[in-house]
């Protein structure tokens, strides 16, 4: 029923990507790995980051510009902190938003030490005129601050010390041009293996104390959508359940228990996910339908639809991008227990790859 999508509890899901506590927090940074060397997954991206960090490192220079981009939960904040701990070096971090006018990027950048990191979170939400006070500084480590004003205005250049920017985005294909072309590291992050995934499950484990066997990480795994986030916070729920109804250690039993409980089926998919494939495959016959219209169905916002959900369900097949909609694809139906029809315009393959490209 479409009334029952909006009393789910959006906020408190336990698949979400987004940071939903302090204690969550808290917790997920003493999960979080400090070198390249504890850091799993992401191979590609680890071992290019691994020769460009050490050329700087002989250099005596700081690390390029550096922009990471890809879906939410994969370790975008993680992996900074981990450059700047590898190339021996402090990190200064903020966000987008929080940058409000060029004042305030103007005293953060005079303060920093030489080959600092300077992160900047959800960078594509950068002001214009903020971002124009970027430029120089990335390309130059210099300031242009205009002085007084009318005919007697001028403009004066400061030098600020030689540092790095880290910027992390969902959507690198919003960012300017001009922004965009002065970062000389890109660096794409993927959806984790279910190997991948279980790994960091049985490492979390270890950091909290919790005793788990290698079919109850890999049942873990399997369902938390490629996203070390999600892992993570399964481990901790999963963990509420071996205590109270086994004996304190996860199993698959148990872990298979507990995410029934949760009602996160054995692909990952929660209650969010099933209504928005059902309302596209009953109210859209399938599909296509307009990004807009699909999130006005199920009360949702079309960049949570875009950022948090679509990614997996691309990913795992169920769902497809045309230029005319979104479609629910043959194995989205399967999977609900729908009957295909063959009429339907949707396709029956999996349309290409997240949006997460450059262009
Ligand atoms: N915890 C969260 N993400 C991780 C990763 N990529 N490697 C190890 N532990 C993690």
């Amino acid at each position: 029923m479409m009334e029952e999508v909006n009393e789910f509890d959006f906020e408190n899901r336990i698949l979400s990507n987004e940071y939903n506590s302090a204690q969550d927090s808290e917790v997920e940074n003493c999960l979080r790995p400090k070198n390249l060397e504890e850091y799993i997954g992401q191979e590609k991206a680890k071992s290019n980051l691994k020769v460009y960090i050490e050329s700087a490192k002989l250099r005596g220079e700081a690390l390029d510009h550096v922009l990471l981009y890809g879906p939410p939960g994969l370790g975008k904040t993680t992996l900074s902190s981990i450059i700047a701990n590898e190339m021996g070096v402090n990190i200064r971090t903020t966000s987008g938003p929080a940058i409000e006018k060029q004042g305030d990027l103007a005293a953060i950048l005079t303060n920093l030490n030489e080959g600092d990191v300077l992160f900047i979170d959800e960078i594509h939400r950068l002001s214009r005129a903020v971002e124009e006070i970027l430029y120089p500084a990335m390309e130059d480590y210099s300031l242009d601050i205009i002085i007084g004003k009318g005919p007697s205005a001028r403009s004066i250049r400061l030098p600020i010390p030689k540092f790095t920017l880290i910027g992390a985005t969902t959507r690198a294909g919003q960012l300017t041009t001009p922004l965009r072309d002065r970062f000389g590291v890109l660096l794409k992050l993927e959806l984790y293996t279910p190997e991948e995934l279980a790994k960091i499950v049985m490492r979390s484990a270890g950091i909290l104390d919790i005793n788990i066997t290698e079919e109850g990480a890999h049942s873990i795994a399997s369902r938390s959508r490629g996203t070390p986030r999600i892992a993570n916070r399964l481990l901790k729920r999963i963990r509420d359940f071996a205590l109270v109804k086994g004996d304190g250690t996860i199993t698959s039993e148990i872990a298979k228990y507990a995410l029934e409980a949760l009602e996160i089926d054995e692909l990952g998919l929660d209650n969010i996910d099933r209504k928005m494939l059902e309302s596209i495959i009953k109210y859209y016959s399938g599909g296509p339908v307009g990004l807009e219209t699909l999130a006005a169905t199920i009360g949702e916002e079309s960049i949570t639809i875009e950022d948090v959900y679509e990614p997996y369900l691309m990913q795992i097949g169920f769902l497809a991008r045309t230029p005319r909609g979104r479609c629910a694809t043959r194995l989205a139906y399967d999977h609900l227990g729908y009957p295909f029809s063959p009429n339907n315009s949707a396709p029956q393959q999996i349309s290409g790859q997240r949006n997460f490209e450059i262009d």
